[in-house]
């Protein structure tokens, strides 16, 4: 093993065990994988090195191939969570593993992993879509060989319309398939009722995510014909892209549905009155209610918003307001230099004059 290779492998161990520490118990390996978008090449660790419970190691080593997509799976889900809640309290950059990770791997989820929160739905529903992506994309490239582009369509299309299925459409069939593999763990004999709702919130929420995923799907078109005519058209079915997920995913996120913590047959309502109002499969559940992640909480791995950059004039979630739990901020000056009036002079180069610009910057008390 190299070096790069082993350095990787005792940071992960480090991680695990940071993570391992804060959550005992047997429910935490469903998420664990998670960790592996930090490792640059997981294929060198090989699947019995990896953070993955004794379920997906199992399929990993019979699908070893898969790798690749597992991480960039996990790297699109936490990159465009940020994004989605970058304006907001919870930004979704936990410090809890932080202050135990070793310095290069980036904190991972804590609290909302195992809270049942509304965060604890976006996390599953987004990564969970992650991996529909990144599974289905490798597919269409002919990286696979279980799966490729959609054969269903071919030769299919409407010739009096003018168009007809050509190129390679995604097919997401496989990769949901993957996904839920991968991260359905079946609901076990757990000790107590709450864990038990929040396994089966997890599923719900894993599942939400995939049918986002579907839900986007749609067609694009390129014409033929003389001179840019647009007479024929090739049209393929095309996954969104995953920003395009992710706002969907909060918006779910937006709307999430609290249900009950007492299980019956099937999760209902918490709201007695709404309990006639049908739960889709595409909807956001959660159990508890979140806390306002305003103030730092070691214990939960909440970093709390002292410090974040917030926006003076903005009505929002980013609003110094909103932003600082009402503790006011600080306001410094940055001064800013950069290039600017730039001329091309013939010939060949560009002069620039240096500009000074002063910005305020705020940041929560
Ligand atoms: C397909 O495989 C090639 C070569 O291994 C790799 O460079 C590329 O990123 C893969 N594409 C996808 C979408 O997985
Ligand atoms: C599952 O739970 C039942 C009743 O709670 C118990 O009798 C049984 O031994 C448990 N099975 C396992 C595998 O823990
Ligand atoms: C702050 O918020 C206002 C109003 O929403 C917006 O127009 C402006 O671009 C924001 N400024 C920054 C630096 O994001």
């Amino acid at each position: 093993m190299d070096r790069a290779a082993l350095l990787g492998l005792s940071r992960l161990f480090a991680l695990w065990a940071a993570l391992l520490a804060l959550f005992p118990g047997g429910a935490q390996g469903n998420w664990m994988w998670l960790g592996i978008a930090s490792f640059g090449v997981p294929e060198k660790l090989g699947c019995t090195n990896l953070p993955l419970n004794s379920r997906q190691k199992e399929l990993c080593k019979r699908k070893p191939y898969l790798l690749p997509s597992i991480r960039e799976g996990a790297r699109l889900g936490i990159q465009e969570c940020r994004s989605q809640f970058r304006h907001e309290r919870w930004n979704c950059q936990v410090a809890t593993a932080a202050a135990a990770a070793p310095p290069g791997t980036s904190p991972l989820f804590g609290y909302e992993l195992s809270s049942g929160t509304k965060e604890t739905a976006f996390i599953y529903a987004v990564m969970a879509a992650g991996l529909v992506h990144s599974v289905t994309r490798s597919c269409s490239a002919g990286n696979m060989t279980e799966c490729s582009c959609d054969t269903t369509l071919q030769n299919g299309g409407s010739a009096s319309e003018g168009w007809h299925w050509g190129g390679c459409s995604d097919d997401v069939q496989y990769g949901m398939w993957f996904s839920r593999k991968f991260l359905d763990s079946p609901i076990r004999n757990t000790t107590g009722k709450e864990s038990k709702v929040l396994l089966a919130m997890n599923l719900h929420n894993n599942e939400a995510g995939r049918q986002a995923v579907a839900k986007l799907m749609s067609v694009d078109c390129r014409c033929h014909g003389v001179s840019g005519s647009c007479a024929v058209k090739t049209c393929w079915k095309t996954m969104s892209s995953f920003e395009k997920i992710g706002h969907l995913l909060k918006d779910k996120y937006e709307n999430s549905i609290q249900v009950s913590d007492k299980i019956k047959r099937k999760m209902r309502r918490r709201d007695k009155d709404q309990r006639k109002v049908p739960i889709h499969k595409d909807d956001l559940l959660y159990v508890n209610k979140s806390p306002n992640y305003c103030v730092e909480d070691k214990k939960l791995g909440i970093p709390g918003t002292q410090g974040r950059e917030c926006n003076r004039t903005s009505e929002g979630a980013d609003g110094c307001n909103l932003l600082c739990c009402g503790r006011g901020y600080n306001t410094h000056v940055v001064r800013h230099v950069e290039r600017c009036e730039c001329k091309f002079i013939w010939c060949c180069y560009v002069r620039c004059r240096r500009c000074e610009s002063m910005t305020d910057v705020h940041t929560c008390k």
